[in-house]
C-alpha cells in the first residue's frame, strides 16, 4: 500500500478520540465494532478533520490493491463495513483531502466490488432525491468546490437541488375542474376523429435562475469553441465525433428524407452533418439571442437560403426560443420525428428528464430513434456511472430503452485544467476517457 495510503497518513494523530474509534473500527472491518460505534445520526459521516477520511473511505483503503496475499474473508468484511456504513446513512460522495471520495478511491485501487455498492448508493440517492422533488448533488466537490453542482458536463447539468424534477402541472398546461373535463372531452372527440389528440405535456414551470443568466450572457465564438461571458465552455471542436457518432447512430445508413429536430444549435456541428444526410424535414430549436444572430448572419449555412432551400415551406426552419415553449407548438402542429437529438447548456438534468418524459412521446415517431449529449456528471466516474443508471432509470419510466455506445474520447489535450483545449475555458467539464453514447428507441 502507498504510504499515502496507509493508516497513519489517513487517520491523523489529533483526530478527536470519537472519529478515531469509528476510523479505525471501519478500517480493520471490524463489523461488530462499527455496529456498537454508530449509536448517533451522523456518525458513520464523520471525517477526521486533517485528512478528510470517512469510516467509508478507510474501510475501502485498508483493503489496498488486490493481490495474492488477499483473503477473501477479509474482503466479506469489508462490503459488509461498507453495507452497515451505508446502511446507517454514511454519505456516498464526501470528498477526503485528495478529492477523492471513497467510490474513487475504490476504483484507484481496483477494487470493482467495493466500488458498485459505492454507485448503488448513490443511485439510491439520487432516486430518493429525485422523488423528494430535487436530486443529491453529484458533483463531489473538490477541484470545483466552488462551482454550483450540475455544470460538470458543461450542456445540460444536474439537478442542483433547485428545481423540482417532478413534474408540476402549470395552469397553462394542466387545466382544471371543468375546463379540463370539458379538454377531456374534446380530445377523446378528437381521437374519435382519428386525429392526432394533443395531450398537453406537464411542464415544470419554475424559473431555472441558471439557464435564465446564460440566456442572457454574452456570447463569444472563437478557435474552435462558444464561450459565455464568464468563460464557461457552452460547445467545443473536440465534441465533434461525439457528434459525429451521435448522427450515425441517430440515423443508421443516412438514408435521405428523414425528420430530424434538433434542439440547442450551438456551433452548428451537429446540424451541418444532420443537414448532409438530406433530411425531408430539419429543424433546430435556439434559445440564445446571439446564437440566433450568429445564425442569421451571411456566413452562416444556416441563414434563410437554408431555410428556403427545403423542400416544402417550414421542412427546414430554425424556431427561435426556448424549447420548453417551441416543443409544445410542435405537437399542437403535429410534426413527428425520425431522429431527435437533445444538447443545450445551463439546463439541469430535470430538464431533460422532462423533455424525454413529457415531449419524446409525442414528437418521436414509433421507429424514431433519440439521443442526447450525455455529459451528466463527466467530471468523475464515479458521478457519470450513477447518473447512467438514474437516466436509464427514468427513460425506461418514460416507455424508452436505451442501448449505451462506448466511444474513446482522445484525452490528450483534455487532460489538464486550462491547457490545451481547456485554454481559456473556466471549468474542464469532461475528464473521462470513455463517453457514453444513449441510443433511445421506445420499449417493446
Ligand atoms: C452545447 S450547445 C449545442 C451544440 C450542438 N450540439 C453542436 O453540435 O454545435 C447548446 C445550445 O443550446 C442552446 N440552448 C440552451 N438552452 C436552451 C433552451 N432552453 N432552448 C433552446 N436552446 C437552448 C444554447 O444557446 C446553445 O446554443
Amino acid at each position: 500500500m502507498a504510504d499515502s495510503d496507509s493508516i497513519s497518513a489517513r487517520i491523523s494523530v489529533d483526530c478527536p478520540s470519537e472519529i478515531q474509534q469509528v476510523l479505525t473500527a471501519a478500517w480493520s472491518h471490524d463489523v461488530g465494532a462499527v455496529k456498537k460505534l454508530l449509536d448517533t445520526p451522523g456518525k458513520a459521516s464523520c471525517q477526521d478533520p486533517k485528512t478528510g477520511e470517512t469510516p467509508l473511505h478507510a474501510a475501502i483503503r485498508a483493503c489496498g490493491h488486490p493481490s495474492e496475499e488477499d483473503d477473501p474473508e477479509d474482503l466479506e468484511a469489508a462490503k459488509k463495513t461498507v453495507y452497515e456504513l451505508l446502511l446507517w446513512g454514511a454519505i456516498w460522495n464526501d470528498v477526503d483531502d485528495h478529492n477523492e471520495t471513497p467510490g474513487c478511491v475504490a476504483q484507484r485501487l481496483g477494487r470493482p466490488e467495493l466500488y458498485n455498492l459505492c454507485v448503488e448508493a448513490g443511485v439510491r440517492a439520487e432516486m430518493l432525491f429525485g422523488l423528494m422533488d430535487g436530486y443529491e448533488e453529484l458533483s463531489s466537490g473538490g477541484e470545483e468546490e466552488d462551482e454550483e453542482m450540475g455544470e460538470a458536463n458543461g450542456h445540460v447539468v444536474e439537478e442542483d437541488g433547485e428545481e423540482a424534477p417532478e413534474l408540476v402541472a402549470t395552469d397553462e398546461t394542466a387545466p382544471q375542474g371543468e375546463e379540463q373535463q370539458a379538454e377531456e372531452e374534446e380530445e377523446e372527440d378528437e381521437e374519435a376523429d382519428g386525429q392526432r389528440a394533443f395531450q398537453p405535456p406537464k411542464i415544470d414551470s419554475d424559473v431555472d435562475v441558471k439557464s435564465e443568466n446564460y440566456l442572457r450572457s454574452k456570447l463569444t465564438y472563437s478557435d474552435g469553441k462558444l464561450v459565455d461571458d464568464d468563460g464557461n465552455g457552452v460547445m467545443m471542436a473536440w465534441e465533434t465525433d461525439i457528434m459525429r457518432q451521435s448522427v450515425d447512430a441517430l440515423l443508421p445508413d443516412k438514408p435521405p428524407g428523414k425528420r430530424i429536430l434538433n434542439i440547442g444549435f450551438g456551433m452548428g456541428i451537429i446540424d451541418t452533418m444532420f443537414a448532409e444526410t438530406k433530411p425531408s424535414k430539419h429543424h433546430v430549436i435556439e434559445a440564445h439571442p446571439e446564437v440566433l444572430e450568429h445564425i442569421s448572419s451571411p456566413a452562416s449555412k444556416f441563414g434563410k437560403s437554408w431555410e428556403e432551400s427545403g423542400p416544402e415551406a417550414g421542412a427546414f426552419k430554425i424556431y427561435q426560443g426556448k424549447w420548453q415553449e417551441i416543443c409544445l407548438q410542435l405537437l399542437q402542429e403535429g410534426h413527428v420525428y425520425d431522429a431527435i437529438y437533445f444538447d443545450t447548456f445551463g439546463e439541469n438534468y430535470g430538464q431533460l428528464r422532462m423533455f424525454f418524459t413529457e415531449f419524446i412521446p409525442g414528437l418521436l415517431d414509433e421507429n424514431g430513434i433519440f439521443g442526447f449529449f450525455n455529459g451528466l456528471g463527466a467530471d468523475r466516474k464515479i458521478c457519470y456511472d450513477i447518473y447512467t443508471k438514474v437516466s436509464e432509470m427514468h427513460l425506461a419510466d418514460a416507455g424508452l430503452d436505451v442501448d449505451w455506445k462506448d466511444i474513446d474520447v482522445d484525452m490528450k489535450e483534455l487532460a489538464e485544467a486550462g491547457k490545451g483545449e481547456w485554454e481559456g475555458v473556466k471549468r474542464r467539464y469532461w475528464t473521462l476517457d470513455k463517453y457514453r453514447l444513449p441510443v433511445c428507441t421506445f420499449l417493446g
